[in-house]
């Protein structure tokens, strides 16, 4: 009797009312037999039903082929859907699950290891014992891309929002997940305050919302004496720092600061997420989100440190 076939089925189970279409088509493009199931509103209270009706048709020699892709606007529930999925799997029935919150970890993961890429380009080393600063760093990709930064031992990692008890939140989660208290919250309403917020930095990040302007070139100009490298995430004009094209890729802003734009950061966040979508498919099962983005952004640059 021949083996029996199984085709890669992806499951995107999402928090949102419709699923985004991005990721579906980028999946179903990578990987041509694939099917599709999607779930929308889905709460952390619905996962239990959906992951263990995924778990056990195709047996432990099918289920490798049954891959979860956890997607959404609200970060929280997205991370308490991510918990319930883990508490459902026991050996031999677990699946790969990615995680990537309408693109927040991706970009932040491309945003991480395009600053990290100038600074080795400059010969200023890792970012091991320097300062970054997170611009507006409370939505998904701020988060992430704070807690890359402490992950990878900078000195001072400094979470910036207009209000100090989101920026307080944010930074008391990353520490207490990294058992450190590098994380600094900073309120910054004015552009001195993000100015103030800068005063000290080697890395200024801006993941604030489309459209919002964070960083005027003054203020850069004035306060930002020791900055090496700006990136910003934000493609829609005004951009997050003013003066930084988004195609730029490396290219100085202001003499002595290099500045990474928001399209230079979408491209690597686009191959970074192919990447990770066919490494879940070839893995039995694990969790891919953030730090398996980061890594799979630092092998693309050849980044080893
Ligand atoms: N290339 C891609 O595929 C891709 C994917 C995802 C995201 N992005 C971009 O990455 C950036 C960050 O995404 P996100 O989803 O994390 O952003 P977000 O949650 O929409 O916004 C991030 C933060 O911006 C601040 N903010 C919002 N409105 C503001 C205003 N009017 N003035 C000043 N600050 C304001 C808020 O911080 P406080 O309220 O705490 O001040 C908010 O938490 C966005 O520009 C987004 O377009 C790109």
């Amino acid at each position: 009797m021949s083996e029996q076939k199984f085709r890669p089925v992806f499951i995107f189970i999402d928090t949102d009312k419709h699923a985004s279409p991005f990721d579906i088509l980028m999946t179903i493009d990578l990987i041509p037999d694939v099917v599709v199931l999607k779930y929308e509103n889905v709460t952390p209270e619905d996962v239990e039903k959906i992951v263990y009706d995924a778990l056990f048709p195709r047996g432990p020699k099918g289920i490798r082929f049954t891959k979860v892709f956890v997607n959404g606007r609200e970060l929280e529930t997205v991370d308490a859907i991510v918990e319930k999925i883990k508490k459902c799997m026991f050996p031999p029935f677990e699946l790969s699950v990615i995680v990537d919150p309408r693109g927040s970890y991706t970009t932040a993961s491309a945003a991480v290891v395009k600053t990290l890429e100038v600074l080795q380009k400059l010969g200023l080393g890792t970012i091991e014992g320097k300062n970054a600063v997170v611009l507006a760093g409370t939505g998904p990709v701020g988060v992430a891309a704070a807690w890359l930064y402490a992950a990878e031992k900078a000195a001072k990692v400094v979470v910036t929002s207009r209000d100090l008890s989101r920026a307080q939140k944010v930074a008391s989660k990353i520490n207490a997940e990294l058992k450190t208290d590098v994380v600094k919250p900073f309120q910054a309403r004015t552009p001195e305050e993000v100015g103030k917020a800068i005063e000290d930095a080697d890395i200024v990040l801006a993941t604030g919302a489309p459209g919002v302007q964070l960083l005027p070139l003054n203020v850069l100009k004035t306060y930002g004496k020791k900055v090496k490298v700006v990136a910003d995430c934000n493609a829609v004009p005004p951009y997050g720092i003013e003066g930084l094209n988004p195609k730029w890729d490396g290219k100085e802003v202001v003499p002595g600061v290099y500045g990474v734009g928001a399209l230079a950061i979408g491209t690597l966040k686009n191959r970074i997420e192919a990447e990770l979508i066919k490494k879940a498919l070839q893995e039995p099962k694990g969790i891919f989100d953030f730090r398996a983005a980061y890594e799979i952004g630092k092998a693309m640059l050849s980044i080893t440190k």
